[in-house]
This record gives C-alpha cells, structure tokens and sequence, in this order.
C-alpha cells in the first residue's frame, strides 16, 4: 500500500476503512484461570480471581468469563440457546464477544460504551502515560498497518499520547518478518484429496499459553465447512471439545499433548482422528517463557515468578530457596516436569529444552499439520485465517470478526486483549525480561535453531 505523506486523522480513517462507523457499541470480555499447582497457589490464586472479578466489574463494563483450560465448560446443549450465537452486532465493525460453545461459564454485563484504545490498556499503567506534543500525523507514521487492523476491528485511536504506545511495524518486522509463516501449506492438497468434504474437520493445538484458546473462538467464528450442519455440530462436541462448522476448539487427542500422543491420547473419539487437519500455534519462546511464568498449567519446575523467572540457570536466590533440588553441584539448569513431582511423569532438562521437544514433535510429524505463529495472529489476523481456512477446505464467514479481549493472549490478573498483545509482543524490549545473562546465553546455546529459522523467530542475543 502507498500511502500519502501527511493526511489529517479523519481522513486517514476514511482512507483505511470508507463504510464504517468506528464508534460502535461493543463487548468486551476477560477471562482468568484457575491454576492447579500447589494448593497454596491455588488459594492465593483464587482470590486472586475473585479481587480481579470484583476489580473489573467495578471499573469496567466487560464480559467476565471463567475459562478452565481445555475446555472444560459445560457442553454447548447445556446453556442457553442465546450464548450459542455472536452477540449482537450495532454494524459491521465487529469487535467480537464470541459466546460460542465450551467456553465454560459466562457472565456477561452490556455495555454501551466507544472504544477507545486507552480502554484496552492494562489498568495498572492507564494514569502513567505521558501526554505528547506530537500532533497525531507524526505518530501516525510507521503505525499504519497496526491503525488498519484497529480500525477494521472498530477501536477508534484519536489521541497521540495513546497512539503513541503502540508499537512501529518496523518493530514488529525486526522481531517476526515482514510477512506471516505457515509450515505445512503444501500439505493442504494431500489433506482434501484424502478426506471428503462432509467429513472435514480443522482442530486447534498448540502448547499451553501459545494462543489456542482464543484462536479456537477466532476459527469457529471466521471460517466453515459448508457442509456440516448443526445437527452434526452438536453430535460431534463433547465438554471438552467443541464443533462450530467442522472447526474443532481442540484437536480430538488434546490441544497440549504433543505430536506422538495423536493416536495415544483421545478426548473425543466420534471423530476419527485422520480427518482433522490440526491448526498448531507457536509463539516466540522468549515470550512464551514469560506466560509460563506466570501461569504453568500442568508444567512445573523450581520458580518464583516474583524473583527470577524464567530461570534456566539456578541463580542464588534459586539455590536458596529450592536448595532440595537446586543446590546440588551437579545441577546444571532447572529441570521441568509435569506429574506429581519430577521423578514419575515426563520430565526435561529445562523450559526451553520443553519447548524444543513440543514444536519439534510437530515439526517433524508425518501427517498434514499447518503450524501458524501466535504473532501472526495479531498482526496479520485476516491472512493466516484465510491461509487456514482454506488450506482445509473450508469457506470463510464474512466480514472478518476479531476476538479483541480475550484473556488466554496472556495471563491472569492482567487486562489481556489485542491491544495490550499488539503493544507487549510488537517490541523486543521486554523479550529477556527478568533472565539473567546465564538464562539468555543458555537459551541461546539450547533453542533448537532449525526450530528458530523456520518459525523466524530471532535467536536470543547473548549481549542483551
Ligand atoms: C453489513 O454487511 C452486510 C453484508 O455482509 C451488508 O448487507 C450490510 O449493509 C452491512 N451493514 C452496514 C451497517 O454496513
Ligand atoms: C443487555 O441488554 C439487553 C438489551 O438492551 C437487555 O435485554 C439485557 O437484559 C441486558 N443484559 C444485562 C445483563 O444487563
Ligand atoms: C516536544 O517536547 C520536547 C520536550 O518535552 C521537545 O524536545 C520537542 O522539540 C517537542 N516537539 C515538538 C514537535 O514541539
Ligand atoms: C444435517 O445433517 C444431518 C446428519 O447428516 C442430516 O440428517 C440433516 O438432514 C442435515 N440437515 C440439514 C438442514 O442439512
Ligand atoms: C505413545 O506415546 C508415547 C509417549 O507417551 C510415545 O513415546 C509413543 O511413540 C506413542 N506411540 C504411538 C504409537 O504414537
Ligand atoms: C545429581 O546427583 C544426584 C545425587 O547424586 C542424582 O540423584 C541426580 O540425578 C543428579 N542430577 C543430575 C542432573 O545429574
Ligand atoms: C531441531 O528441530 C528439527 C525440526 O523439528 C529436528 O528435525 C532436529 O532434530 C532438531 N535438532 C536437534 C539438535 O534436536
Ligand atoms: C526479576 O524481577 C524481580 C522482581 O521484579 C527482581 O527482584 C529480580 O532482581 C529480577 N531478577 C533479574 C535477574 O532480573
């Protein structure tokens, strides 16, 4: 796209989006988890839950949503017909407020509120920002392309000091390229010769924190199998797994589980396995790493995320604190198990070695599988969804919905959304946060660097 040098913020927005009326009453939604560690985590987790509810019910007009992880809610004939549809839409600029099935339990407040982008920021820095005497032209430039995609989604941008906090494109090329990765497209052909179009099924996976949960409502929202019926949609969905259109929330042997556990592990088995074309998201390690921190899911190791986390290499205050394991002079980095405790259950040598095994089972699958990148879906939401769509064989449902507020972009007690996504993963400047130099030479030495080049993922700089 050529674009103009300067242009007044009306007229840009007409230029970018001609029909729409960007001021439209929305939805918005979070969501939280509650974590199964230890029990005293869950304690303080749970109230952790509660204070954020109450916080955000006070300050905010916002859907409300408790998520268990892999889909734990009640089945879709369960709830009420009306949490089955879109919410209702004033026009065509959709901010989206999916209540589509296996989302587990919902409480929703209207609200009739603009959008603002400020009214996405995390609460705890709203105040913070400064405000700029640059006029909005200059901040306009080099933030495009991320203008285009808020707009589309209906979040109007008119203040400088706001605009200013989201990040350049060139920010994001320098991090992830200038166009979206998509592994396996040359497979999509071998998928539609080998299943028939009734029988079709796309199905979410991706590693805990990679963006599932809310790439599982964006494809159930934006792209179908025209050929399955709701009839069949409800006959295929379990509690755990729903069908939208022949779009699976998760793939029948569990969005976690890696790759070998396809024909091991199954959570839904009226769908055969082979006639699910798995979506895998990926998501940049030194980020994803952070997320963990934050909330591990079934994976543990010796951590306090207040003090050094994502720790690969024992620090002192790491001996110290987990001396059990971690002060031992044979230890070389943190080990990382899911199970009870490390000895029984699958263990690895650290956080990054996980994270290696995970993507590479995939990788190196036999199968068709498409592996898209997290990022992606926040800064080109619309290309990797049609990528997908098609690739199955599937149609798409127009005009393009986006998920905005969704919490799984990122963890709790935070205001996770697409906008807070865009501004934390568009820059590298938090990419090493709290690692030390040992952590980050370490991740170096150790992320698998075919992994790195196919996904475009930049190696960690051993000088940061
Ligand atoms: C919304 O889109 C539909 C077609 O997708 C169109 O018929 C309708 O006029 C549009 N409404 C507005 C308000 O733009
Ligand atoms: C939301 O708005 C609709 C229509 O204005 C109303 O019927 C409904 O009761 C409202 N729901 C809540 C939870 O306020
Ligand atoms: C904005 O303010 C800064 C100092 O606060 C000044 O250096 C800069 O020149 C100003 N820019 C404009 C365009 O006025
Ligand atoms: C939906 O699919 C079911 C099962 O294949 C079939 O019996 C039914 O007639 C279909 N309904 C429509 C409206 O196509
Ligand atoms: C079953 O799962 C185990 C790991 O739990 C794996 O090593 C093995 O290869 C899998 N077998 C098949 C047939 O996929
Ligand atoms: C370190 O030594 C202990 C005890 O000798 C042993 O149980 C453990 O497996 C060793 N750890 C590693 C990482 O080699
Ligand atoms: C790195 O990943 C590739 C792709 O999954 C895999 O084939 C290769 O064996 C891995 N390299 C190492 C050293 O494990
Ligand atoms: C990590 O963050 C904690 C809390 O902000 C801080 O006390 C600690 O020094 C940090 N550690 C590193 C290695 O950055």
């Amino acid at each position: 796209m050529v674009l103009p040098k300067k242009r007044s913020h009306e007229s840009w927005m007409r230029l970018l989006n001609p029909n729409r009326n960007v001021s439209s009453s929305t939805f918005l939604r979070s969501t939280t988890f509650l974590g199964n560690q230890h029990s005293w985590k869950r304690f303080v987790a749970f109230f952790g839950v509660i204070l954020f509810i109450v916080h955000q019910i006070q300050i905010a007009s916002v859907d409300l949503i408790y998520m268990p992880e892999d889909g734990g809610g009640r089945t879709p004939s369960e709830r009420p017909t009306s949490q089955l549809k879109p919410s209702t839409k004033k026009n065509n600029n959709t901010i989206v407020a999916w209540k589509g099935p296996a989302q587990g339990n919902v409480v929703s407040r209207n609200t009739t509120a603009k959008h603002k982008l400020s009214d996405f920021f995390p609460a705890e820095t709203k105040s913070t920002y400064k405000n700029s005497n640059e006029t909005i032209d200059d901040v306009m430039q080099g933030r495009e392309q991320i203008l285009s995609i808020l707009n589309d989604a209906g979040i109007v941008v008119d203040n400088p000091s706001e605009m200013r906090r989201l990040p350049r494109w060139q920010q994001v090329t320098e991090l992830y390229g200038p166009r979206p990765v998509i592994l396996g497209l040359d497979q999509c052909r071998s998928f539609q010769d080998r299943v028939p179009p009734q029988n079709r099924f796309l199905g979410v996976a991706g590693n805990f924190n990679s963006g599932t949960t809310a790439f599982g409502i964006s494809l159930q929202a934006n792209c179908r199998f025209p050929h399955h019926n709701d009839t069949m949609s409800r006959h295929f969905s379990n509690e755990k797994v729903s069908n939208v259109n022949g779009m699976l929330n998760q793939v029948p042997w569990a969005k976690h589980k890696m790759a070998f556990n396809k024909y091991n592990h199954t959570i839904l088995s009226t769908v055969p396995k082979d006639h699910v074309l798995p979506v895998v998201l990926v998501r940049d390690p030194l980020y994803w790493m952070q997320s963990m921190c934050k909330e591990g899911y079934g994976v543990r190791w010796d951590h306090d995320s207040q003090k050094h986390c994502p720790n690969l290499i024992p620090d002192e205050f790491d001996k110290k604190r987990f001396g059990k394991r971690l002060a031992r002079t044979n230890v070389t980095s943190v080990r990382v198990w899911m199970g009870a405790n490390p000895t029984v259950g699958p263990s690895w040598d650290s956080l990054v070695h996980y994270w290696n095994a995970w993507y590479e089972s995939y990788v190196d699958a036999t199968w068709p599988r498409l592996l898209i990148r997290f990022e992606d879906t926040l800064f080109h939401p619309k290309q990797v969804m049609e990528e997908v769509c098609l690739c199955g064989g599937g149609e798409l449902v127009k005009p393009f919905q986006y998920l905005v507020d969704e919490a799984k972009w990122n963890h709790k007690q935070e205001q996770n959304n697409m906008v807070t996504a865009m501004m934390r993963y568009g820059t590298a400047r938090g990419r090493y946060r709290n690692m030390t130099k040992d952590d980050i030479a370490f991740s170096n030495r150790i992320l698998n660097s075919t992994l790195l080049e196919v996904f475009q993922y930049k190696a960690p700089a051993v000088h940061s």
